[in-house]
């Protein structure tokens, strides 16, 4: 989260400096904005006391109603000069949209509005966002104005080209897209002090997704998982730090940040894939919906339906991938299972799993209920141990993958191993 100071000049896009505000507070930044008068004649204080949640400047002279404050920080006692106290708070100060007027008066060092004074004695870095109609843009004096602002260091979001405000215009001008705005103030922050995360330096294996097993060239037998579940889990342990590598069975959705994915299609493909990733994993999630049979002799080609009189798959086991990995455990590694039972005896059948695939922890779904599970944004589970068993309620899968991971973490500390709570 940084204190942004949003300076907004006249022109036609002062509009779109809403939408930048709009973008850093949702992205948890505080925002206070200063106007200048002839931004007033665009758009108006309320827009921007809107979404900032907090009162907007204009002139030098009048008192700020936060002392300086930024949303979320405590106000001061003493009532401060106001773009005294708003450029020592903030992180960055940022002109968008930057006039040719206001850019002229910043590489002049002149001071005449609360904007260019707040400018003037602000040692936070300077993003500009120009906006302008294309031939002020090109003139030399802006192009001159923006070379010595660069060359003390403003960093400057370059305007697009295309079609200008005035009717029929079309050139450079236009000010960036917001989000390329906020970028640009983004980067221009310290990095956030190393924070250690609790799953810092461990490798996490997620097996996620259904299995397809082919009849023929073109048909498949396989099974309703989106891979949801397992994704929302790859997304957890990276955010909890951990190096996760990310097997993706038949998953269409788009894959978490930062996390490494391997595709597969079959229950083979996917044994192959573990068995080579897992020696290096401290942690197993294995929550793939594998294949238990597949067809015995799929057939190379499509097969024609005139041309058989009716047709017989015969299925054949396939690996049990889990149990085969837990055979392979070495110490140090946390294996946990998932199982979608059926209705009454669920907990016990997943328990009944714990011991015969070598696990420490069965995470059970109650697949009888239609509203939870498989393609379901939502899941209830209980998460069975060799100790006890808990009940997760019903939640976004990003909160059951939130306490399974708890779970691990738990399990992983009460055998002293990295990645405690
Ligand atoms: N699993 C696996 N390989 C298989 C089948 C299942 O690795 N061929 C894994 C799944 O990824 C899941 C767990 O085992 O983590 C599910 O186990 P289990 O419930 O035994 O699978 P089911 O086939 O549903 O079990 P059963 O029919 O025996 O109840």
């Amino acid at each position: 989260m940084a204190r942004i100071l949003l300076g907004v000049s006249g022109g036609i896009a002062a509009y779109k400096a809403v939408e930048v505000v709009r973008l850093a507070t949702a992205a948890g930044h505080a925002v206070r904005v200063v106007q200048t008068p002839a931004s007033l004649r665009f758009v108006g204080r309320a827009s921007f006391e809107g979404v900032t949640g907090a009162p907007v400047l204009v002139d030098e002279f009048e008192a700020d109603p936060a002392r300086g404050a930024f949303p979320g920080d405590p106000p001061p006692d003493h009532a401060a000069i106001s773009h005294l106290e708003l450029v020592r708070r903030c992180d960055v100060l940022c002109v968008a949209p930057a006039s040719a007027n206001t850019l002229a008066k910043l590489a002049g060092g002149q001071a005449d509005n609360l904007l260019t004074s707040a400018a003037l004695a602000s040692p936070a870095p300077l993003v500009l966002a120009p906006a302008m109609n294309d031939r002020m843009w090109s003139h030399p004096a802006t192009q001159a104005n923006l070379e010595l602002l660069r060359s003390r260091g403003a960093v400057v979001v370059p305007p697009g080209t295309g079609r200008l405000a005035s009717k029929g215009e079309w050139g450079t001008g236009r000010l960036a897209d917001p989000a390329d705005i906020l970028a640009a103030i983004e980067s221009v922050l310290e990095p956030a002090p190393f924070a250690p995360r609790s799953l810092d330096g461990l490798r996490v294996l997620v097996t996620a997704g259904g299995t397809r097993e082919a009849i023929d060239s073109v048909r498949y037998v396989g099974n309703r998982s989106s891979g949801r579940m397992g994704l929302a889990l790859a997304a957890e342990a990276a955010r909890r730090g951990a190096d996760v590598t990310l097997i993706c069975a038949n998953v269409a959705l788009e894959r978490p940040e930062g996390v490494r994915s391997v595709d597969v299609e079959s229950a083979a493909e996917l044994e192959a894939a573990a068995r080579a990733e897992f020696p290096a994993a401290d942690v197993l999630l294995m929550a793939a919906a594998v294949a238990d049979f597949r067809p015995r002799a799929p057939e190379d080609a499509k097969i024609v339906k005139t041309e058989r009189d009716g047709l017989t798959v015969e299925l054949e086991p396939t690996t049990d991938v889990l149990a085969a990995l837990g055979g392979l455990r070495r110490a140090g590694q946390t294996l946990v299972g998932f199982a979608a039972e059926h209705g009454a005896g669920a907990v016990e059948r997943g328990r009944s799993k714990l011991a015969r695939k070598h696990l420490d922890a069965v995470v059970v779904n109650d697949i009888a209920r239609s509203d939870i599970g498989f393609d379901s944004a939502v899941n209830e589970v209980t998460i069975v141990t060799a100790t006890g068993e808990q009940a997760v309620p019903l939640g976004p899968k990003e909160a059951v993958a939130g306490a399974v991971l708890d779970a691990v973490q738990r399990l992983r500390s009460e055998s002293g191993l990295p990645g405690t709570v």
